[in-house]
């Protein structure tokens, strides 16, 4: 390669997108080009988008159009769009942004540097397949430099459950589970790198199905790699929450205390029409056998209001339930109509007043549970993981086990180790915190939550 070419990459929606950016940087990188963190001086612009929601999607064309300028004024520049968008639109984003070069899928990006070669031979690039062969075997591993001591590691992809709202089994295709010597070698590497922390991503993980690995064997192989302190994995559908995987909280100490479930509403109508195919009861069994397990678990979920014939009542129940549970943390949102899905065409769709005001009602619950548990850790003693600095000088901001992010006074040199922090007070979002020793340290904690005597019984 005669010089080197800077690369942007734009990413939006889950955490799975973010290491698909690394894996597409990574390979971009062993064809000559180099990441960059502003467009201006780019060679090829990547947007690596998502469609799970209306609006996820319409702020793709809206970024598109302001890089058509950019475009207009280096005519060389690379304009490309991959990702869930570019799966489930394909042609329809040449036709409406003509500045757009190449559009690439999520199962066939491995393509990418033979498109690239395409464009710039002068012709436009579409490559929206699921093909047969593995795309985890053609991506070079990124530069062996030392990293974040956070990673992300995707062991599962696709998803076969088709909930009748959803558009990942059509952007993201069938399960698939990579085979687990892959997975325990790119943890080992990673390890190598600098990182203490995993979180294993799938858009079922808890289906992951490598011959005879479970994701809890998966996860007990990973606890015995020296210098991984901590595993985390998302997201699971409560379908898929074995005994194992339940039974891996208690023992495995190296397994943080924080399950992310989503449920997606509290009425067993609702949940029958979305075709979860679990009620509201299966789902707080799996979380009253959680607690068991590992009584201080924090638990998250996701929640869709509005779906289509979704009544105050069924609402009511999705009130209910949070109310049970009591979350450290969720995520809420208003339904939003999919093309191609089967929820998009009912003909009772719920008015935008009604998911409006649903959504704050929720979020109002949700937020107060999230200051709760928050609160309810203040005073306490938790192993932080100093993450990166802060806003302010010599300020890091670390993790609990359950999520939280902490704001602490500390030296860099503790950035990526694990210390003893004791919870000084606590905000909706954020928390903080005191260094109580340097020391290493993991293992449970008592229980943190506030009253949720409930689902202890
Ligand atoms: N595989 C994961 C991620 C799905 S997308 C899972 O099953 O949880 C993440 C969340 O987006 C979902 O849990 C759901 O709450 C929300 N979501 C998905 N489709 C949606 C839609 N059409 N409208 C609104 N929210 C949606
Ligand atoms: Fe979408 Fe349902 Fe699959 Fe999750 S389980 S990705 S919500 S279809
Ligand atoms: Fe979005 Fe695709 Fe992830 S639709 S949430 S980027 S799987």
């Amino acid at each position: 390669m005669s010089e080197t070419k800077k690369l942007f990459i734009k990413t939006y929606g889950c955490q799975m997108n973010v290491y698909d950016s690394e894996r597409m940087s990574g390979l971009l990188e062993s064809s000559g080009y180099e990441t960059t963190d502003s467009p201006e001086q780019a060679d090829m612009i990547l947007l690596n988008t998502c469609h799970i929601r209306e609006k996820a999607a319409e702020k793709v064309y809206s970024e598109l159009g302001r890089l058509k300028s950019l475009k207009a004024e280096r005519p060389d520049l690379m304009l490309g769009v991959t990702g869930c968008v570019a799966q489930a639109e394909g042609e329809e984003i040449m036709r409406r942004q003509p500045a757009v070069d190449l559009v690439v899928g999520p199962q066939a990006y491995h393509r990418l540097p033979q498109m690239a070669e395409k464009v710039r031979a002068g012709a436009r690039a579409i490559d929206t397949d699921f093909p047969e062969e593995d795309k985890f075997d053609h991506l070079p591993r990124g530069p062996r430099a030392r990293r974040a001591p956070t990673a992300f590691l995707t062991v599962q992809e696709g998803c076969d459950k088709f909930c009748a709202f959803c558009v990942v089994p059509y952007t993201r295709g069938a399960e698939v589970s990579r085979p687990p010597e892959r997975i325990l070698a790119e943890a080992q590497d990673l390890v190598e790198r600098g990182v203490v922390e995993i979180t294993l991503l799938g858009q079922n993980v808890n289906a992951y199905n490598g011959g005879d690995w479970s994701l809890a064997r998966l996860i007990r192989q990973l606890a015995a790699i020296d210098g991984l302190e901590r595993i985390r994995f998302t997201t699971s559908h409560p379908n898929d929450m074995t005994d194992d995987l339940i039974a891996a909280h208690g023992e495995e100490p190296k397994l943080m205390p924080y399950l992310h479930l989503p449920v997606q509403s509290g009425s067993d109508r609702v949940l029958k029409a979305m075709n979860r195919k679990h009620t509201a009861a299966s789902y707080i069994d799996i979380l009253r056998r959680m607690r068991e397990a590992r009584p201080d678990i924090a638990l998250s979920g996701d929640f869709i209001v509005g779906f289509p014939g979704e009544t105050d009542e069924d609402f009511e129940a999705t009130l209910a339930l949070c109310d049970e549970v009591g979350y450290a943390q969720a995520f809420s949102f208003k339904y939003s109509p999919r093309p191609g899905t089967p929820a998009a065409a009912v003909e009772q769709q719920v008015p935008e007043e009604a998911k409006a005001e649903r959504l704050t009602a929720l979020q109002q619950l949700l937020g107060e549970q999230q200051s709760a548990f928050n609160q309810a850790t203040v005073g306490k003693r938790l192993p932080l993981l100093l993450e990166r600095r802060g806003k302010h000088a010599g300020q890091l901001v670390g993790r609990s086990p359950y999520m939280q992010s902490v704001h602490l006074e500390a030296p860099d040199r503790l950035l990526g180790r694990i210390v003893e922090v004791e919870i000084l007070s606590a905000g909706p979002n954020s928390l903080a915190g005191r260094v109580v020793t340097g020391s290493h340290s993991s293992g449970q904690h008592e229980a943190v939550r506030p009253d949720q005597e409930s689902l202890s019984a």
